[in-house]
């Protein structure tokens, strides 16, 4: 049976028509060994008392912020910073919505915001709300933040319907709960992790820049990932819109130089994770004045930005395990392992750019890391489980 031996896990029901398959839910997590409480929101309260969940879980149930005796027992700080995970089911599309933009203006979206635990949200709801482009919308940005998303499954529906929406099956939930816990729980623990990602601009005067496509996804799953899994990590990212993850400590750079600045500052760590597209070249000097439309044609002097993957690879506080990514659009094993050989790295993490479904701004990637003595494929798969089969990767170097 699957195992979440003293896992404590903190249930939020929401609102939705499958709030009572909550119940069986909580007991399922019992069953596993976890320890459960449950807190519900207005909504959920509507389609299932509490006095159930109490009865299953065993413990006080937390449905309000503005509860003087339940806050005097455990303030919903503690019990945000009891859970070692939060299983936010049903998901309805209110609480995604909410959950995407950092709302806290209930107790189970302020429980959410408190947490620093890994969190999982089963989303249920009618199809059409499923696929309405706002929940599509909501479900990527939490995605992007690594939360893990289980569910729904097609099926007939409440409303005598039929398509994606459906709860998972409790004991779906419980076993692929079960699964990631056991596969990765704490195993970066005691690790420190520099990573980089993004692009980087190199500015020609006070308006424009040279830059590249990179939009930072792969990046920051790394660093969600790792910190998910205990490690400690410290992200320098270039100019992104994405929000930093859980657990995560973020320095913003802009300039290739500033990247290298600040990764060198971030030395000494286990791992280095250069995911970041850096410029190659920088305009020779930035002009002070935005440049006069005044000829046909613009001559720009571009000069050598610095090699930050080469410098942390050869620095003398070198990390056991140097990690390069290589973007090409064309004979990406040759150009991937000419890279490797010359920065004197461990693994090297190339992909094809320039193909629809890989690559940069795209949700999934597909990878191929070289190594000394080897090469291993990774996916095609979104960016949030290749991360995790990298760092499995990099975990293996760091044991060996
Ligand atoms: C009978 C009924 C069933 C509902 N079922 C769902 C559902 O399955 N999923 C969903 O996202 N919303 C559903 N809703 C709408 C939510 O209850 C509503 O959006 C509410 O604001 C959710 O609040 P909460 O997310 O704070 O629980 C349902 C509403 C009613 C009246």
């Amino acid at each position: 049976m699957a195992s979440l031996t003293g896992q404590r896990v903190l249930l939020c029901v929401c609102g939705g028509i499958a709030a009572y398959k909550a119940v069986e839910l909580v007991r399922r997590l019992r069953d596993a060994g976890a320890l459960v409480r449950v807190a519900m929101t207005e909504g959920a309260q509507h389609f299932v008392g509490t006095a159930s969940f109490q009865a299953v879980s065993g413990e006080p149930v937390r449905t309000s912020l503005w509860d003087a005796a339940a806050e005097a027992a455990m303030g919903h700080i503690e019990l945000a910073r009891w859970a070692d995970r939060i299983l936010v089911a049903p998901a309805t599309a209110d609480t995604l919505a909410k959950l995407a933009h950092g709302f806290a203006d209930d107790l189970v979206t302020t429980l959410c915001l408190a947490t620093t635990a890994p969190m999982t949200v089963a989303p249920a709801m009618n199809h059409r709300m499923w696929l309405h482009p706002a929940t599509r919308a909501n479900l990527a940005l939490l995605r992007e933040r690594g939360v893990q998303v289980i569910g729904p499954v097609d099926g007939p529906l409440a409303e005598g319907e039929s398509g994606p929406g459906r709860l998972s099956e409790p004991e779906d939930i419980v076993a692929v709960l079960a699964r990631s816990a056991g596969a990765h729980a704490g195993d970066l623990a005691g690790l420190r992790l520099v990573v980089s990602a993004g692009p980087t601009y190199e500015d020609l005067d006070p308006v424009r820049y040279v830059g590249n496509r990179s939009s930072g996804k792969m990046g920051f799953a790394i660093a969600a990932a790792a910190a998910r899994r205990g490690a400690e990590v410290m992200l320098v990212a270039g100019p992104v819109s994405l929000a930093t993850p859980a657990g995560v400590t973020r320095i913003d750079v802009r300039s290739a130089a500033q990247l290298r600045d600040a990764v060198l500052a971030a030395l000494p760590a286990d791992a280095y994770i250069g995911a970041a597209a850096v410029a190659d070249y920088a305009p020779r000097a930035v002009a002070g004045n935005k440049i006069k439309k005044s000829s046909d044609t613009l001559t720009l002097e571009l000069v050598r930005t610095p090699d930050t993957l080469a410098e942390v690879a050869a620095s003398p506080s070198r990390p056991r395990c140097v990690v390069g990514f290589a973007a090409e659009t064309e004979e990406v094993e040759a150009h991937a392992r000419g890279k490797l050989q010359k920065k004197n790295l461990d693994l090297i993490a190339a992909n094809r750019v320039g193909v629809q479904g890989s690559g940069f701004e795209s949700d999934d990637n597909a990878l191929t890391v070289y190594s000394r003595d080897g090469a291993r494929a990774l996916g095609p798969a979104p960016k949030i489980r290749l991360a995790d089969e990298l760092l499995d990767l990099i975990a293996e170097r760091l044991r060996a």
